[in-house]
């Protein structure tokens, strides 16, 4: 089916775009299109949406500025003793290495082109502070003092961990894929938001929620890595497994989704239902949630002793910085793409077409990553014993199993590994894994080509 699913793809986003953005270029249906987006009240909500989702999804921080600037006084740390805040700062050496990333299109010409010039100060906390009031830092808002240079405050978005970008910019001391063009819904898997939190001036937001002390809270999230981050640590207190491995997941992709049942690693719910629980509960904005399945004071001990399945109850919805923007995020995430692997339509031998064939034949995988969704229609959910992994993970989340992970645009997130924990490194393990766990019984030719056309979704 390689190919069907690649027209169908393409007419559609062209279609979406043209109509959404009602750009008046010509094409054959171009009359019925103008039409369309002036008389057709859903193609006009579907282009506002869009642009409202995307606007919150890169730039919004719910408020979220009082836990990680206010509380955790991450600013301070930016800003260096030297600049009026505390320790050494963060120079944009020390900013992309712990994995943040830079908008290029919201650097001007002239920075851009000192940056290749090599005659910007990468080693200076002041140059972070500048790309920060310019809003070039994907996913981090800073909050200045009026027009002055001192940072007020900080906040995040879901921009963060939820996207990186392309190659597209190199200069002296920036290698490629660290400054360029926003790519939205691609997992930042060199982002180490273990290593940010322990950056923080003030660590007693999260010592207070959790209970424990300060070394505690280092030991765990500096165990977490780049590219992970655990979103469960806040409802059950588990630093780490009993193997002794840090019980941090992988960022998984946020794009690729629409059509897809049951969200993130375990299968929580709903895109938007994950939306708001990640806006108030992980990055801490202002909003309410209500999940009672929190309350369960064995399962979740810290999420049931803070009154997490129901957050605010009591909160004006003017004051609510969330719930009016969750129609809009969940449309502009359903309407993220996978993106189109660069192998796809380079395939030098039939590998791929016979991968393709395994795949819904002795393979089996077709069984669960149902083709083109790449997960089952319906509830895509598994027992930790049918896919022969521990159940670790799978019992941190209420239906105590994991999710078929879509596999749409898997090429954009090989780093990090596969799987929740990026237990297998690469693909052949991940196909050595399922031909051992189901007793496939695949040659090492078959291998090989599943895993090219594996490449190509
Ligand atoms: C600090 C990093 C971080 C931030 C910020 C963040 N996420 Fe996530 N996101 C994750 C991780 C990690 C998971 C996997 C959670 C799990 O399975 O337990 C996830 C899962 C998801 C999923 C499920 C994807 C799937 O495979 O089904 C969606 C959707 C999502 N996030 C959207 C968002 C949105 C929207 C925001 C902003 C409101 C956001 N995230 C903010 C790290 C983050
Ligand atoms: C019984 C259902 C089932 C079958 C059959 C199955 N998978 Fe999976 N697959 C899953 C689940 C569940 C996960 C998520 C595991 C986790 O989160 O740890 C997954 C994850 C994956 C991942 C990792 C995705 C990521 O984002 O890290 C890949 C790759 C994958 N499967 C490929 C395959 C291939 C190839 C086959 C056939 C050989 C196959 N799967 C057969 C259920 C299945």
């Amino acid at each position: 089916m390689l190919k069907n699913i690649q027209a169908t793809r393409v007419i559609t986003i062209s279609a979406a775009l043209l109509c959404a953005a009602a750009v008046t270029i010509w094409t054959p249906g171009k009359q019925a299109m103008a039409q369309t987006a002036s008389s057709d009240p859903a193609a006009n909500n579907a282009a506002k949406m869009l642009l409202d989702g995307r606007q919150t999804f890169r730039f919004d921080t719910f408020g979220d500025e009082a836990f990680w600037g206010d509380g955790l006084k991450l600013h301070q740390a930016i800003e260096g003793a030297r600049l009026g805040g505390v320790g050494p700062g963060v120079s944009p050496k020390t900013a992309l290495s712990v994995g943040l990333k830079i908008d290029v299109d919201a650097v001007p010409a002239d920075l851009a082109s000192q940056l290749k010039d090599g005659a910007v100060n990468l080693d200076d906390p002041a140059t972070t502070l500048a790309l920060l009031k310019l809003n070039a830092v994907i996913g981090v808002t800073g909050f200045f003092n009026g027009s002055s240079n001192n940072l007020r405050s900080i906040g995040i978005q879901c921009a963060i961990c939820h996207s990186t970008v392309d190659n597209s910019f190199s200069a002296p001391g920036i290698p490629p894929g660290n400054v360029g063009h926003r790519l939205d819904g691609w997992p930042n898997r060199d982002l180490n938001v273990g290593a940010i939190i322990a950056l923080a001036p003030d660590l007693t937001p999260v010592t207070t929620v959790l209970g424990v002390d300060q070394a505690t809270v280092l030991k765990v999230v500096n165990a977490w890595g780049p590219g992970k981050f655990d979103a469960e640590l806040f409802l059950d207190g588990k630093g780490f497994r009993p193997d002794g491995k840090s019980a941090a997941t992988l960022i998984p992709p946020a794009f690729g989704m629409a059509g897809v049942n049951l969200h993130t690693w375990t299968g929580w719910g709903s895109v938007t239902h994950w939306n708001a629980f990640v806006a108030t509960l992980e990055m801490h904005g202002k909003g309410r949630f209500w999940d009672p399945r929190l309350n369960d004071a064995v399962q979740f001990p810290i999420a049931a002793k803070n009154g997490f399945g129901n957050l605010n109850p009591t909160l004006s919805p003017d004051d609510d910085r969330i719930m009016s923007k969750l129609a809009a995020l969940h449309f502009y995430q359903l309407a993220l793409p996978a993106p189109e692997s660069p192998l796809k339509h380079e395939s030098f031998t039939k590998a791929p077409e016979r991968g393709d064939k395994l795949f819904s034949g002795k393979a089996k995988c077709n069984s669960c990553h149902v083709e083109p969704l790449w997960t089952e229609p319906g509830w895509n959910m598994h027992t930790a014993a049918e896919v022969c992994v521990d159940d670790f993970q799978a019992n941190r989340a209420p239906d105590k199993r994991y999710r078929t992970a879509p596999l749409g645009g898997l090429f954009a997130h090989m780093k990090g590994g596969f799987y929740h924990d990026g237990r297998f490194a690469t693909l052949n393990e991940v196909v050595d894994h399922y031909n051992s766990c189901m007793n496939l019984g695949l040659t090492g030719d078959e291998k090989n080509d599943l895993i090219a056309y594996l490449l190509t979704l």
